[in-house]
């Protein structure tokens, strides 16, 4: 069923295209919130937006502004009823679909509609195609951790065994993920990703296990949740550790009874969904701190993967960028290039906080920026430019050479501390240095979380 997202802040318009567009099959939902739209575009991801221009807080022309600078890939069909050339013409230069006028004609919306939705499955197949050239779905690495890890996976992947995938941001805990859906026998169906972070608390019950028609206020459909859209193929949680307990309570008793129950509903829902879930969160601190459900967490970690950060594991690093050159200057038709046996090895010696994201953006940015098909030493470290700014900040603040110790102490410990997600035993162990020398210096520097 192909989901669309209706946005005008007229009620009516809205139920009356809802009405039209359900009557078709297609999956409607509704926002006449222009605010409450945003957050909505962000999780539902739907296949098409009807957009309406003139709307308080903000304007279609700003919605679709918007999108754009997020990133978001969506079909957007504008709609108005001031139909001037010149809003015509903005809506098109602004990447719109369609421009249709109101009122709103019926076969005029339906067959607009049918279009943008066509054109987004193509764009949609286009880039799967794309990144099956590219082969962004493969696991790359040479480390006996990433070795382990593609033999947990290869060994996990056929059984309907959960699995709890932790590591911080951008170590590739997704890529994990996607290798045991396509390595199990769930592969032909679908991978639904929930990314539990992005939904706001008061609508993840929804989201995940859909609702009927008249559910609360503004449920003006039935929706389908996550959980059913998964049926027979792999349920995502991603950012597990930031799912509120409410809907943690909720996700255990439908593993328990492989049943979910749409909001408003009244009757079970049999599903069958094998859920991975991944997380940067150390969840038997969230545990302990009373933020997690430790009976949820025995459900879920039936088999941990950790993904180490990309600084215990350099030796990856030559073949992670061998692999992203390749991609980048695919995706980019630049003839080859590559990075001089020096330069890999200054490459090494960072600390990639954030891990392989940073790497691959890194070299994206190097390939793009150094003219030439050598790049060299000196190249890096010219474009470690975050570093190397760090450094003549800490120069530029400090007033002697005791200061500047001082002020290198504190942004290394911060930085250290971030590293590991503000786990201070396991800083401390990192540091070499007490847990209660390490709460001294924090103390001493004022270093606080967020801050
Ligand atoms: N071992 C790897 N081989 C090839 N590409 C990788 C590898 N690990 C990560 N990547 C790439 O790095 C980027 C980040 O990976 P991914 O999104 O899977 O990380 P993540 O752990 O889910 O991050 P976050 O915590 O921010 O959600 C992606 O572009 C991914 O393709
Ligand atoms: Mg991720």
């Amino acid at each position: 069923m192909k989901s669309i997202l209706v946005i005008d802040d007229e009620k009516e318009i809205c139920e009356s295209i809802s009405m039209i567009l359900e009557y078709e099959d297609y999956e409607v939902e509704t926002s006449s919130d222009v605010l409450s739209a945003l957050k909505k575009i962000e999780y539902m991801m739907p296949d098409a937006i009807l957009l309406d221009i003139q709307m308080p807080k903000m304007n279609g022309f700003e919605v679709l502004t918007w999108i754009r600078e997020k990133g978001i890939d969506v079909t957007v069909i504008m709609i108005s009823a001031f139909s001037s050339l010149e809003n015509a013409v903005k809506a098109t230069k602004l990447g719109a679909f369609d421009f249709i006028e109101k009122p709103i004609d019926r076969d005029k919306l339906l067959i607009s509609v049918r279009n943008a939705v066509k054109q987004a499955g193509l764009k949609k197949e286009n880039k799967k195609l794309k990144e099956s050239i590219g082969d962004e779905t493969v696991i790359i690495g040479e480390s006996v951790k990433i070795k382990n890890i593609l033999e947990t996976i290869s060994r996990v992947a056929q059984t309907e065994a959960r699995v709890m995938i932790t590591g911080e941001n951008g170590t590739g805990k997704e890529l994990v993920a996607r290798a045991i859906h396509n390595g199990s026998k769930r592969s032909d169906k679908e991978l639904i990703e929930v990314n539990c972070a992005a939904i706001p608390n008061e609508l993840i019950e929804s989201e995940l296990f859909g609702h009927e028609k008249g559910a609360f206020t503004g449920a003006l459909n039935q929706r389908i949740g996550k959980f059913e859209k998964a049926n027979g193929g792999t349920l995502f949680l991603d950012e597990i550790g930031d799912m509120s307990l409410q809907a943690q309570a909720k996700v255990l008793r439908a593993i328990e009874d492989g049943k979910i129950e749409r909001v408003g509903g009244n009757n079970k829902i049999e599903v069958d969904v094998r859920i991975i879930s991944a997380t940067n969160k150390n969840l038997q601190e969230e545990i302990q701190e009373g933020n997690f459900r430790e009976d949820l967490f025995h459900r879920l970690n039936v088999i941990p993967i950790h993904v180490p950060a990309l600084r215990d594991r350099n030796e990856d690093i030559p073949a992670l960028v061998e692999h992203f050159i390749k991609i980048v200057c695919d995706k980019n038709g630049f003839p080859a290039k590559n990075i001089k046996p020096v330069g890999l090895e200054l490459l090494k010696k960072q600390s990639w906080t954030g891990n392989v994201r940073e790497l691959r953006n890194f070299v994206e940015r190097l390939l793009i920026m150094v003219p030439g098909d050598e790049i060299g030493d000196s190249d890096i470290r010219q474009y470690l430019s975050g570093n190397n700014s760090k450094q003549d900040e800490l120069l530029n603040i400090s007033n002697s050479f005791q200061e500047f110790k001082e002020n290198a102490e504190k942004a290394f410990i911060s930085k250290q501390l971030d590293a590991n997600s503000w786990n201070i035993s396991k800083t401390a162990e990192i540091l070499g240095i007490q847990r209660s020398h390490l709460y001294g210096k924090m103390k001493k520097y004022n270093i606080e979380k967020d801050g």
